[in-house]
Order: C-alpha cells, then structure tokens, then sequence
C-alpha cells in the first residue's frame, strides 16, 4: 500500500500541457530566481549561529552543506528537466513512489517554503531594525521586534514584511520576478562589497584552532548552515511557468548553486579572518548552544564584542573594521534583498499547494486562479497569513532548523526518485541526466540523512510530529479525495480566461 496510487508521468506531462499558469521565464530569469531564492537569512545572519557552533571551522560546514545540495541539485535537475511541470519533489515522488509519498513529500515541503519564509522575514527584521538603530538613531522596543522566545512579544517588522510579499504575489508572477531581479543585483553588490572589503585585511591567525568544538561541532553548524541553500529547487517548481523547461531548469539550478557557493565561501573567509569567529564558552568551558539564555548572558558579559553575539553579523563585522557607513549599506541592502528569498520561498509553497490542490489532495478552491492576476490568489493569501503568524512569534534559528529538517526530507526522496526511475523507466528521454548517478544519488541520500541527524533533538521531534499530522490528514481527508486514487488524474482546474499555452516538446 505504501507505493500504491502511482500517478503516470504521461499524465503529469499531459496535465501540464492544458493548465493554466503562464510561460514566461528563461534560463537567465531562472538563475535569478535561483540566487533571489539562495542568497539569505542564512549568510547574511546565521553566520553567526555556524561561528558559535564550529568556529572558523565553519568554512568546512559551507562545504559539506553546499556539497550535498550540489549532488541533490544534480538528481533534481534530471527530474525537474524531464518532469517540467510545478510541484517539484511532490510530483517527482508522486510519478515514482506512489501517493502516499509524494503526500508525506508535499506535507515536509511546508516546513521547507513556508517556515523558511518566516525564518527569513525574522532574519530581515534583525538587520532592518539593527539599520535604524545604528543609521538613524531610532530604537524600537523589543517587545515589538523579537517574538515571545526571544525576549519580546511580536515581531511587528517581520510579520510586516511577509504579509507585503503576499500581496506581491498575488498581483503576478511576472511582476514579481522582475522585483526579484533588481534586489538579486543589491543583494550580490553587498557582498561584493563585503568581500572585497574584507579580504585583504585578513589575518590569518584568526583561522586558528579550526575546530575548537570539533568535527561534531562543524557537522552541527553544516546543518544549521544548510539553510543558506535552500531555496535553489524553488527554481524547479516553476517549471510550469519556463520556457523551453528542458534547456533551461538544469541551467538555472546547477548555475545559481554555483553562484551561491562562490559567495559563501568568500565571505565566510571574510568574517573569520577579519574579526574572528571563535565560539564563546561558558565559565567551565562549555560549548554555548546559539539562541540559549547562557550564551545571551556571556554575550551581555562582553558587551556583544563577538559576531556570534550579533543578529546582523556581516553589517558588524564590517563596523568592526573600520567601516561604518559600508556596514550600514550591508544592512540596507540585506533590508531591500530579504524580501526576494520570502517572495521565492512563499512562490514554491504556493505552487505546491497548487498542484496538491489540482490533484485533489487538498481542497479544490486552493487552485483557484485570479481571472485578472492569473494567480493562484487564495492559497497565496492563505499561506501569506501563516508564514506572517511563524515570523511574528518564532526566533530565527528554530524556524531556520524547522525548515531545513523538512528540506532535507524531501532532497532524499526526490534522490530516491531518480535512482527508482532509472530501473522502472529507462527509456524515457533525459534531457539532463545526473552524472554518475549510482554515486550521486547515494551520496545525496546520506548526505541528507547525515545533516538531518546532525539537527538538534527538539527539531528532529518536531518534524516527527508534523509527519504524524500529515498522515492523520491524508487518511482523514485527502486518500478518500484524491483524483488519482477515484481514477480520473486528467481532472485539472479549467482557466477558461487563459491564452493558449504554447505546448511544450515532449520526447
Ligand atoms: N537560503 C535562504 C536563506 O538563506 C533560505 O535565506
């Protein structure tokens, strides 16, 4: 029963061929989205939580992070170059592994898209706030800026923020990756500036001990730090909306991972030789857990004089240097590019739905389209008020591991699927396939579990929890409702406003 319910890739491709999204971007506008979905919260502010956890070991913990994104890139982009259509590893697991799976699949997408959308609204809040303090003077209560783990009440600023891209995506895809485009440009000047900054005013010995908490502690940052990669298969969950999908998805998936690694390797080299990145210890040399009352205690001890203290780390260090105002535009650029990641993030979640909703695996007026906008506007609100109520209440780090347990999840699935597809569909037509896939594949799949693992205890109960709902709802609602399971998979919403699509080479 586990496998059961498989959805014929004949259909998933047909499917795709009527329905209602439009055709609009390239393998340039793809890498865009890539980077705009990449480029984050996670070098921008979870830096410093990777520096408290593996010191200047953290370099290695980029690496290891970057390296198992690259091998799953490489399993997602034969699927999502074969499978060109929205839903990403959901429709992936759904052509290969069954209904069942590609539900527990979509379910763990949530945390990926939706908390990772909070998780970045609250890391924009941190800079946007830490900006108007140190630019202009103005001090904003915490109450009104931390959520209630983090020594306040709401955080206004972020909820803020996610409900404004909610309405960004409501008015259009087109509109929106145009915006996307113009913060990438401000996103990847700032940590031009950054490095070139940086890098020349390096000490060396700052990079050493290496790995003052030891390899454990470079594979715990690796998993937090996976974070600054999430993002890049949003790119293939707009495979419905590319052009010439079949060129254009391995170029924009393979292209802004590059990109992204580039990046974080030389800033990461900037922080740790500038100002150091040593973990602060508490007074038995205890390694400090990021986001604990201790390590806030020791950081009040020192008056904050550490980047693991800070919540806008790349804008201090560059303070710590010597640059002041370079700071303040590092934080001004993080404020304006932020919101391209939550645009991305909240994109694949509702594309997600979407197709969940169209297979009738959630309630049909999910994948309603906007008769103007040419959106799917109801799940775009829907998902708008959770990612805004995640943001408004929850710390940055728990959010940031939340999703990540869920990312991980579905990288090793869709690794799985390519690997099974393989040996029960060899003959369909590839137009990218993965390079050494009886090694990369693996290598993707242990690489997940490895990092899944390596999350702290509460992270890994909450996604255990939240896999036990997902299966409570699927038997509870969606087995009894789904098309594939009532035997009518060409069942889609009908856009009768639509212009004809055009159709799509297959084979
Ligand atoms: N990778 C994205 C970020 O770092 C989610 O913000």
């Amino acid at each position: 029963m586990i496998f059961g319910r498989i959805k014929p890739l004949d259909a998933i491709l047909a499917t795709a061929e009527k329905k209602s999204l439009h055709r609009s971007l390239g393998a340039f506008q793809l890498t865009m989205l890539g980077v705009g979905a990449v480029i984050g919260t996670g070098i921008f502010v979870l830096t410093a939580e990777a520096a408290q956890k593996a010191g200047p070991g953290m370099m290695l913990s980029f690496v290891i992070a970057g390296f198992v994104c690259a091998v799953a890139a490489l399993c997602y982009s034969e699927m999502a170059s074969m499978v060109p259509v929205s839903g990403s590893a959901y429709t992936y697991s759904y052509a290969v592994m069954g209904e069942l799976i590609a539900w527990m699949v979509g379910w763990a997408l949530i945390l990926e898209y939706a908390v990772a959308a909070g998780a970045v609204s609250v890391g924009w809040s941190g800079y946007v706030v830490g900006l108007l303090e140190h630019a202009l003077g103005i001090d904003i209560p915490n109450m009104l800026v931390r959520g209630p783990f983090d020594g306040g009440l709401v955080n206004l600023p972020a909820m803020g923020i996610a409900l404004l891209v909610t309405w960004l995506l409501v008015i259009g895809t087109r509109e929106s990756a145009m915006v996307n485009a113009v913060l990438v440009v401000i996103k990847v000047a700032a940590l031009t500036l950054f490095i070139v900054l940086a890098l020349p005013v390096m000490n060396m010995e700052q990079f050493s001990p290496f790995a003052p908490l030891g390899f454990g502690g470079i594979g715990a940052a690796a998993a937090s730090i996976f974070f600054a990669y999430v993002g890049f298969d949003a790119v293939s969950t707009a495979a419905e909306e590319t052009k010439n999908p079949q060129r254009n998805m391995p170029i924009g998936l393979i292209g802004s991972l590059t990109i992204c690694t580039i990046f974080y390797l030389l800033v990461a080299a900037g922080v740790v030789g500038t100002v150091g990145s040593q973990p602060l210890m508490g007074p038995a040399g205890e390694a400090l857990a990021p986001g604990s009352k201790a390590l806030a205690d020791q950081c009040a001890a020192i008056g904050d004089q550490a980047v693991v203290c800070s919540k806008e780390a790349l804008a201090w260090t560059m303070r710590e240097i010597g640059w002041p105002q370079i700071g303040n535009l590092i934080g001004l650029a993080a404020g304006l590019a932020l919101p391209s990641v939550i645009l991305m993030m909240m994109f694949g979640q509702t594309r997600i739905f979407f197709v969940m909703s169209r297979d009738g695996l959630l309630p049909a007026v999910f994948s309603k389209v906007h008769p103007k906008f040419h959106t799917p506007h109801v799940i775009t609100i829907i998902t708008g008020v959770f990612v805004a109520l995640f943001a408004a209440f929850f710390p940055v780090g728990i959010l940031a591991d939340i999703s990540n347990s869920g990312t991980l999840f579905a990288f090793a699935a869709v690794s799985i699927a390519v690997l099974v597809l393989r040996r029960t569909d060899p003959t369909r037509k590839r137009p990218f396939r993965t390079p050494a896939i009886a090694i990369t594949a693996p290598v993707a799949i242990l690489g997940c579990i490895y990092l899944f693992f390596k999350l702290g205890i509460e992270t890994k109960l909450m996604f255990v929890a939240w896999a036990v709902v997902g299966l409570i709802v699927y038997f509870a609602y969606s087995r009894s409702r789904s098309h594939v399971g009532r035997g009518t998979v060409e069942v889609h919403e009908a856009d009768p406003d639509a212009p004809p699509q055009p159709v799509p080479p297959i084979d």
